[in-house]
């Protein structure tokens, strides 16, 4: 090969590699990272695909090399030469995607390793799925249960996920790992938050009609802000306690109703399913009275649909509620009514 040759040839491999790293670089496949697990992930995914782009621009190369140099003309019929065996060549194309898949497999594995690592000093959450919402549980902190969950920058945290129907699977992009959540096993995925911001815990396992909806958030916040949180969430516990929530708050939040119901008692905000402030007016529409027509709904919810919302999307699980927490439950709901 003439060096004027080898030259335009490199300048073309040279050519497709900055065209395809512009796709890789610029077009914006995975998102920020917001956990020192992504920041690893999105590592293992440049190395691998840098060593992509080196191999497309070869390839580019040498078949645009071959296509010119070798066309044959319009009216050659003759065959080409009689080629076999190039042991240098072979063993090339032999050792150099065996080191460079080797080389692969170390930096996942290690990147998984690290990803997988629990610190000593850690805060532990509680995760819990039904369908179709989530719960977040703290037991540094009494067990708060809350419907969004909250987690401090910089802090490694262990999610213990458990699930009380069928398989879900905990998302958040942003965090870059997901894990399946089966019923009757406990999973586990440690965090270490490295961002602030509020992002979006999908459900990523179809598990049923309201799969769509099965959405909470994520909100890492500053130590600070953090701390000020829980000591706000506790007094708004302790208050509810004095004012008679008790058991009936404690059966709400640990079911996860604060996750799809705004309740203005219990401080949810949620609005997947009808607003609870109005039980008594879904009761007049019902032609039931009041404690019958919340104790109807929450072990049989299909029996009356509110205008607006659809049937089959809120749990069928709570007709097996202990009679002690569903009587809470209902005197809680039923007592706070206007
Ligand atoms: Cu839970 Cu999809």
């Amino acid at each position: 090969m003439r060096r004027g040759v080898l030259v335009r040839v490199v300048a073309v491999g040279l050519a497709a590699a900055a065209v395809a790293f512009a796709v890789a670089f610029f077009v914006p496949w995975l998102p920020t990272p917001a956990s020192k697990q992504a920041g690893r992930i999105d590592f293992v995914f440049w190395f691998v695909t840098v060593i992509c782009i080196g191999i497309f621009g070869l390839v580019v190369a040498v078949i645009l090399y071959s296509v010119v140099r070798f066309r044959a003309r319009p009216d050659d019929d003759s065959d080409g030469a009689p080629i076999h065996g190039n042991t240098g060549l072979e063993i090339a194309w032999t050792a150099v995607p065996a080191a460079l898949v080797t080389a692969i497999a170390v930096v996942s594995a290690v990147a998984l390793a690290e990803n997988e690592h629990l610190p000593k000093r850690h805060l532990r959450v509680n995760v819990t799925a039904q369908q179709f919402a989530w719960s977040f549980s703290y037991p540094t902190y009494k067990g708060l249960t809350v419907s969004t969950l909250r987690l401090p920058l910089d802090e490694a945290v262990e999610l213990k996920m458990r699930s009380k129907d069928v398989i879900h699977s905990f998302w958040v992009p942003q965090f870059g790992q997901k894990q399946d959540l089966v019923p009757g096993i406990t999973t586990r995925l440690v965090i270490t938050p490295k961002r602030l911001g509020t992002y979006y815990v999908v459900c990523t396992e179809l598990c049923g009609e309201g799969h769509a909806i099965m959405r909470s958030q994520a909100v890492v916040q500053t130590p600070g802000a953090f701390a000020a949180w829980v000591k706000a969430e506790e007094k708004l516990a302790a208050q509810a306690q004095g004012g008679g929530g008790g058991p009936g708050l404690a059966a709400f939040n640990s079911n996860g109703c604060s996750a799809c119901h705004t309740f203005k008692p219990a401080g949810s905000k949620a609005t997947t399913g009808p607003d609870l402030d109005n039980l008594a007016s879904y009761a007049r529409r019902a032609g039931k009275p009041l404690a019958a027509f919340v104790q109807q709904s929450i072990v049989d919810p299909n029996a009356y649909i509110e205008k607006g919302y659809q049937p089959g999307i809120m749990p069928t699980t709570f007709k097996s509620l202990p009679k002690d927490q569903l009587d809470a439950l209902v005197q809680f709901l039923s007592q706070k009514q206007k």
